[in-house]
């Protein structure tokens, strides 16, 4: 029997956050029912930060409970959340729907002092001492703690970013002792050798880390240079056994562009898991169904992009 791969698709929070056009909540809730329906593990379905700084996913709270009739058991349902406000925010809106929303909760910080800075207006060890609470609420509420670490190879401020920093980061976050980390390639950078070292640091980085089975450990890229297929494989051939996606490729984090540029999109899902099959692993996925869901959130973008740029396109 072939090994199983999981996946989580995150283009409804990390594909449409960077969106400069409106698109309406229903759309949302669609793109989530196409997710479910082609049977991906995990959708990441939206986040509940400060809707100034992303106002595309400032309708975190109706995602959620417009999504809730498609919820599958066996689908996992995930939200970032960055501090205790936005579970606030997400525990308010169960209490109001009677059941909880989600399985999971995405907490987020970085091994780049600068990025996590632009990002979270936070240093690295404030936003961890800011998750201790959460994370407490979190489980106190059932809860399940992903942690995302951006930039494990690169910063798009602070260039390279040595495997030892990711290490430190692991150290730090390993005293919540999440039930995932996360390693993300935020702006794309990543070459198969510098996924493993970035790997490597954070499964030895202490007792705790090395204790972790393969399912701690995901791996989330993005594509800017073609390069994240080779990274998939890289990471596969070192135990990774849990990677993200994105329907369409959509994707990137708005505090990750450069001047006049837009932020790396994730690596497409279907690439992704042709990328896993080649290997001779197997995930759940429909990849029909998957499809349907791809073309549908390219639409989606292009319809905002239109509607944003006047009907030029990406602009
Ligand atoms: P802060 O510390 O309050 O500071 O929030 P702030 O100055 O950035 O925000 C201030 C305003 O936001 C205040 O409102 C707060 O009350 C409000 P005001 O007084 O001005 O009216 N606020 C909130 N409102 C609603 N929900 C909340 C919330 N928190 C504060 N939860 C925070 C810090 C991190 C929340 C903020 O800076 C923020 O929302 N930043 C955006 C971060 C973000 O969403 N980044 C993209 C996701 S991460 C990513 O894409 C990387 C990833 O994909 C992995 C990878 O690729 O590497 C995960
Ligand atoms: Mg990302």
């Amino acid at each position: 029997m072939p090994e199983m791969v999981r996946i989580t698709d995150v283009s409804p929070r990390d594909g449409l956050q960077n969106e400069p056009g409106s698109i309406p909540t229903n759309d949302k809730a669609r793109l989530v029912e196409l997710l479910v329906d082609a049977l991906v593990d995990e959708v990441e379905l939206t986040s509940f930060v400060s809707p100034k700084r992303v106002p595309q996913l400032a309708d975190a709270d109706d995602v959620l409970e417009n999504v809730l009739p498609f919820k599958r058991p066996d689908v996992l349902y995930s939200a970032l959340v960055p501090n205790e406000k936005g579970l606030g925010r997400l525990l308010s809106a169960s209490e109001r729907a009677g059941m909880p929303l989600v399985d999971k909760i995405a907490l987020f910080t970085a091994a780049s002092e600068e990025f996590n800075q632009q990002n979270t207006g936070a240093s690295i060890a404030e936003s961890i001492e800011r998750f201790a609470l959460v994370v407490r609420k979190a489980r106190d509420n059932g809860l399940k703690v992903r942690a995302y670490i951006s930039c494990v190879v690169r910063c798009p401020y602070q260039g390279d970013i040595a495997p030892e920093k990711v290490a430190e980061v692991v150290q730090k976050l390993s005293e919540l002792e999440p039930d995932e980390i996360d390693l993300g390639d935020t702006i794309g950078a990543a070459t198969p050798e510098t996924i493993v070292a970035a790997l490597d640091a954070a499964r030895g980085a202490n007792a705790w880390a090395e204790s972790q089975d393969a399912e701690t450990w995901v791996v989330h890229l993005h594509d800017t240079h073609g390069r994240a297929g080779d990274c998939v494989e890289a990471a596969l051939d070192a135990g990774i056994r849990s990677f993200d996606g994105s329907a369409g490729g959509l994707g990137g984090c708005p505090f990750a562009a450069g001047p006049g540029e837009r932020a790396p999109g994730n690596i497409a899902t279907r690439t992704l898991i042709e990328y896993i099959h080649a290997k001779g692993y197997e995930t759940r996925v429909n990849t029909d169904r998957l499809e349907r869901a791809s073309l549908f959130a390219q639409e989606l973008v292009e319809q905002a992009q239109d509607q944003h740029f006047g009907g030029t396109g990406l602009g």
